[in-house]
């Protein structure tokens, strides 16, 4: 009798030891995963990526390499709204973007391209 009380407290100890390390295992686990998502939703999906993705087998890194007559991004005039025009409807050569981008990644890329201009 008295073997099968310790017998139970061990089991009941170790139950107890296995849920408390669970908890710890995966607190930290859950954080990182949240954190990943606010991550994902501020910084989206960063314009530089996506223009090293797409755009710089003409534009260059630089923005200005100019294959195919592609502009010189770095010394371009237009405004925001011409920008988004002409990313997403393309012209003459240059690609129309609007079925392989996201709205939101246009965005992205314009943002960054602004950053190219010194
Ligand atoms: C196949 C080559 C090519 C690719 C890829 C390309 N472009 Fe272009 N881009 C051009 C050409 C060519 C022009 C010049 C169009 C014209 O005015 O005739 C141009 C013009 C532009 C302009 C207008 C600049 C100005 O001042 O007139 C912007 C902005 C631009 N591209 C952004 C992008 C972005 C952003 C991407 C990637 C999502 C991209 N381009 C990918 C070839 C390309």
């Amino acid at each position: 009798m008295q073997t099968e009380i310790i017998k139970a407290k061990r089991l009941l100890i170790c139950g107890a030891a296995v849920i408390t390390l669970f908890l710890i295992a995966h607190q930290p686990c859950e954080a990182s995963v949240r954190v990943r998502h606010s991550n994902a939703s501020t910084i989206a999906v960063p314009g530089k990526s996506i223009f090293e993705a797409h755009c710089t087998k003409c534009h260059g890194a630089d923005g200005t390499k100019g294959r195919y007559g592609a502009k010189n991004l770095q010394n371009s005039k237009l405004s925001d709204e011409q920008y988004r025009q002409i990313v997403e409807n393309g012209k003459r050569i240059m690609p129309s973007w609007k079925k392989k981008l996201s709205t939101e990644q246009i965005e992205e890329v314009i943002h960054y391209i602004k950053t190219l201009k010194q």
